[in-house]
């Protein structure tokens, strides 16, 4: 009798996490970056240039991110948002040229950190090339 009548509550308690999770995985994070002196930033968006270049993005983006046989991502993240980018990233334009990078476990740990690494440079406020921490270790 007991464990019939604490079945309902015990299915809410499991389905909560689940739908919270469902909007946290998705664009409701807010893209935030840190940046102090155009080189030294966060460690999210410092994991997000990390991902920049272990992926190698600049092959066809450029190490500036202003474009080669890729479009500049500069420009592109004036107006790209955030579910836009992750479509982009995980699925690719395979026909167009852009890789399909679902499959790297770095971009699904850091597509975030990229984004905001990425939007970082489109503002204006991250400058190209290395980066570092901003916090010292
Ligand atoms: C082999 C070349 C190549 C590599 C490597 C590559 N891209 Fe691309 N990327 C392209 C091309 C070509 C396009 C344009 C596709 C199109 O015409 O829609 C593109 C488009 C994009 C766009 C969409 C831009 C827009 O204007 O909508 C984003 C964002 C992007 N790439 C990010 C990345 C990131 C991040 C990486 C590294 C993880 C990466 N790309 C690696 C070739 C590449």
């Amino acid at each position: 009798m007991k464990g019939q009548s604490l079945l309902p509550l015990a299915l809410v308690l499991f389905m909560l996490p689940a739908s919270f999770a469902q909007t946290s995985g998705g664009a409701m994070k807010p893209v935030a970056y840190k940046v102090v002196d155009g080189n030294k930033v966060d460690g999210d968006t410092l994991q997000g240039w990390k991902t920049w270049r272990a992926l190698a993005c600049e092959r066809c983006h450029g190490a500036k991110q202003e474009g080669m046989v890729g479009p500049s991502l500069i420009e592109a993240f004036k107006t790209l948002d955030k579910n836009e980018f992750h479509r982009t990233v995980f699925g690719g334009r395979v026909e167009k040229g852009m890789p399909d990078f679902s499959t790297s476990t770095m971009m699904q740990k850091n597509w975030e950190n990229l984004y905001a690494y990425l939007k970082g440079r489109s503002d204006g406020k991250i400058n190209p090339g290395d980066l570092q921490s901003m916090d010292p270790k």
